[in-house]
């Protein structure tokens, strides 16, 4: 069983985009500049957030947060988007999700430009996202495909069984991982909280990426030998023995499963750390197509 190092391979890829800030600043262009909306205080989308800010700094780019109170309505967070999509100082921007319950998430994300939209949610990306065209891949399925590529783990004419089809992950996953690409050209199949045996699938799976936000749920009687197992699960469980009182733990149980496979991510630092990664890489494709 190899480990999947996100944390490793993240610090490469950031190394990467330093570089070619570097030649971007040398040629005389500006650095890419990513701004952030966060709207309210829930503390996990400050983090989240925060988290961004630290890394674009971290690459030589430029990056603005702009905070909102949870009471902003939604004509004034347009407003805010319509002023983002027109700074011509600015290559990129993200709103970060969930919004208040007032605000209707889809009418926003439609309303950023989609040149600008480096978290590839508006409908036009995802659209060019099927149609295999260039675009802003979603950050968590980008970040998996570079893991795969990476690690030279092949996905042609594999079987991948992806649980969960959330907008964000399982199902533009799955839409990856079948196009005719490279990571891609796999057999997919999606599963999802109506699927009646998952068992069935998981055990005739190549590759299984779980993104179901159930700790533990994949067992290792559940797949064959040999299996990559992709875990995006990342829910806090107690754990008294910690000085933080909580640790992240993933869809797989990690102590069953891993024994069985070929590779495995482990959580945290495995997919974790590519998702900001692979923003940080769109907001370059954005910076460098100005
Ligand atoms: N909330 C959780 N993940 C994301 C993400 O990737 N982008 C945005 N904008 N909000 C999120």
């Amino acid at each position: 069983m190899q480990l999947i190092d996100g944390k490793k391979i993240a610090e490469e890829i950031q190394l990467e985009i330093a570089e070619e800030v570097k030649q971007m600043v040398a040629a005389g262009k500006r650095a890419p500049h990513l701004a952030a909306v966060l709207v309210g205080n829930d503390g996990g989308s400050m983090t989240y957030v925060n988290a961004k800010m630290k890394a674009c700094e971290k690459v030589g780019f430029r990056s603005t947060c702009l905070r909102y109170e949870s009471t902003i309505s939604e004509a004034e967070l347009l407003q805010v988007v319509d002023k983002l999509n027109n700074d011509p100082e600015l290559d990129g921007f993200i709103v970060q999700l969930p919004l208040p319950k007032h605000i209707d998430e889809h009418k926003i994300v439609q309303a950023i430009n989609p040149k600008k939209d480096v978290d590839g949610f508006h409908p036009e990306n995802i659209g060019r996202m099927v149609l295999n065209l260039p675009t802003f891949l979603p950050a968590t399925p980008y970040g998996i495909l570079q893991l795969l590529q990476r690690c030279n783990i092949e996905t042609s004419g594999k079987h991948c069984v992806v649980i969960g089809r959330s907008h964000i992950v399982g199902s533009p996953m799955s839409i990856l991982l079948a196009r005719n690409a490279m990571a891609g050209n796999s057999t997919v199949t999606l599963c999802h909280s109506r699927t009646p045996d998952i068992t069935y699938f998981t055990k005739q799976a190549d590759i299984i990426v779980l993104a179901l936000g159930k700790p533990g749920f994949l067992k290792g009687d559940m797949v064959k030998d040999g299996v990559v197992v992709v875990d995006v699960g990342t829910t806090r469980v107690d754990a008294p023995d910690t000085k933080a009182g909580w640790r992240l733990k993933g869809d797989a149980d990690f102590e069953s499963v891993s024994p069985k496979c070929s590779w495995i991510t482990p959580v945290p630092g495995g997919v974790g750390p590519m998702t900001i990664t692979t923003l940080l890489k769109n907001t370059l494709q954005a910076g460098l197509a100005r």
